[in-house]
C-alpha cells in the first residue's frame, strides 16, 4: 500500500520539498504506524532541510521532515502492548511526520485527550519535551524567578506556564505586539531588544535563571540579567559557547518526556494551560508552511493536516 509524504533529497530552500507517493512505512519492533491527522512545523524542520546541521553536501536518503505527530494507530510492531490499533495518540514521530502515514516509537506517544483538537495535539511534542528537559536542568524551586526569553513562542509559551504552575515567578520577553498574549499566561511581560536589562531590573532586582527559547537578541544581556552564565540555558542561540552559556539540544533518552507529554496534554485539554494558536496547511503547502515559520510571517504553531 502507498500513501503520500513530503520529502527532500538534497539540502536547500523550500523548493527542495516534494510531495511523493511512497510505500507505507512499516513499524519496527517497539514502534507503531499512525494514520497522521496533524503534524506540526518546527524551526528544526527547515534548519535540517537547509543543511545547517549536515556534515555532507546531500542527505544519504530522502528525508521526510517532521518531529511532531498526532493520529490514529493503524499497525503495531512486535513487542508493542500499548497503544493499540485504533487508539488516538500524540507525540514524537521517528522518520518524519509530514506524511499521511508515520512511524513512532510506542514510548514516544501518549493518548490524545478526546476533547483536544487534532491540530493542537499534533503541535505539542517538541515544545513540551524541550520545556520539561530544560526546566529539569534549571532545577528551580517554588519562589524562584525565571526569565523566559521568547515567551510568546511555541516553546516559550509552554515553558512559562509549566514554570508558573510550579510556583516559579515568570517574566516573559516578547515583541510589543505580543505583550498581552504573554500577560494572559499569568506571566509579567517585557519587550525584548535594546534596554532589556534595564526593563527587567525595573521589575525585579533578582533573577534566578534565564531560559532562552528564542535564540535571538543579545546573550550578554541575558547573562547580565541572570547574574552569571551558568544560570542561563539556551536552546537556539548561536553564541552560546562564546558566552559560556549551556546549549541544550534535543534528543532521545530524556526521562521526563513521556510523563511530560501526558501531563501537558491533560492540563491543556482541561483548560489549565493554553496551547499556542494553530494555523493549518494541507500537506501540499508544506514548503509555504516552513517559509511562514522561518520568516515569522505566521506566529503560533503551523500544522500540516494530510
Ligand atoms: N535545542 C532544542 O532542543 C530545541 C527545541 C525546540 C526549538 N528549538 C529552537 O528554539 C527556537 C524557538 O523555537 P519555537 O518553536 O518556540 O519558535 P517560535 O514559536 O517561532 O518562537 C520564537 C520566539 O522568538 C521570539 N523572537 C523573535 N525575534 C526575536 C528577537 N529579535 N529577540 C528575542 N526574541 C525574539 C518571538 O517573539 P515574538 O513572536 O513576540 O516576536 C517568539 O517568542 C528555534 O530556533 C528552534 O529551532 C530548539
Amino acid at each position: 500500500m502507498t500513501s503520500r509524504a513530503v520529502q527532500f533529497s538534497r539540502f536547500g530552500g523550500p523548493e527542495v520539498l516534494e510531495l511523493v507517493e511512497r510505500e507505507n512505512p512499516q513499524p519496527g519492533p517497539g514502534q507503531v504506524r499512525v494514520a497522521v491527522r496533524a503534524a506540526s512545523v518546527n524551526p528544526a524542520d527547515w534548519k535540517v532541510r537547509s543543511g545547517a546541521f549536515a556534515r555532507t553536501d546531500a542527505p544519504d536518503h530522502p528525508v521526510v521532515p517532521g518531529f511532531d505527530v498526532a493520529g490514529v494507530v493503524e499497525a503495531v510492531g512486535s513487542g508493542v502492548t500499548t497503544p493499540g490499533v485504533g487508539d488516538e495518540v500524540l507525540g514524537g514521530a521517528s522518520g518524519g511526520a509530514y506524511a499521511e502515514k508515520a512511524v513512532a516509537d510506542a514510548s514516544a506517544v501518549v493518548a490524545k485527550p478526546a476533547s483536544m483538537s487534532w491540530e493542537v495535539a499534533g503541535s505539542l511534542g517538541v515544545i513540551v519535551s524541550t520545556t520539561y528537559r530544560v526546566l529539569a536542568l534549571l532545577d528551580l524551586r517554588p519562589g524562584a524567578t525565571l526569565v523566559v526569553h521568547g515567551a510568546s513562542g511555541g516553546v516559550g509559551m509552554i515553558a512559562a506556564q509549566v514554570a508558573a504552575s510550579r510556583g516559579v515567578t515568570v517574566i516573559g520577553t516578547a515583541s510589543g505586539s505580543h505583550q498581552d498574549d504573554v500577560r494572559s499566561l499569568g506571566v509579567t511581560p517585557v519587550v525584548y531588544g535594546e534596554g532589556l536589562v534595564e526593563r527587567v531590573h525595573a521589575i525585579t532586582d533578582h533573577v534566578d535563571a534565564v531560559f532562552d527559547t528564542s535564540g535571538k537578541g543579545s546573550l550578554a544581556d541575558l547573562v547580565e540579567i541572570a547574574g552569571s552564565a551558568d544560570r542561563v540555558i539556551t536552546i537556539a542561540h548561536p553564541d552560546a559557547g562564546e558566552h559560556g552559556v549551556r546549549f541544550s539540544g534535543g534528543g532521545t533518552g530524556d526521562p521526563e518526556i513521556e510523563g511530560a507529554l501526558a501531563e501537558a496534554a491533560g492540563k491543556i485539554a482541561a483548560g489549565f494551560w493554553r496551547a499556542p494558536a494553530v494555523t493549518t496547511y494541507p500537506l501540499e503547502q508544506a514548503a509555504q508552511a516552513q517559509e511562514d515559520n522561518r520568516t515569522g510571517a505566521v506566529s503560533g504553531k503551523l500544522v500540516l493536516t494530510p
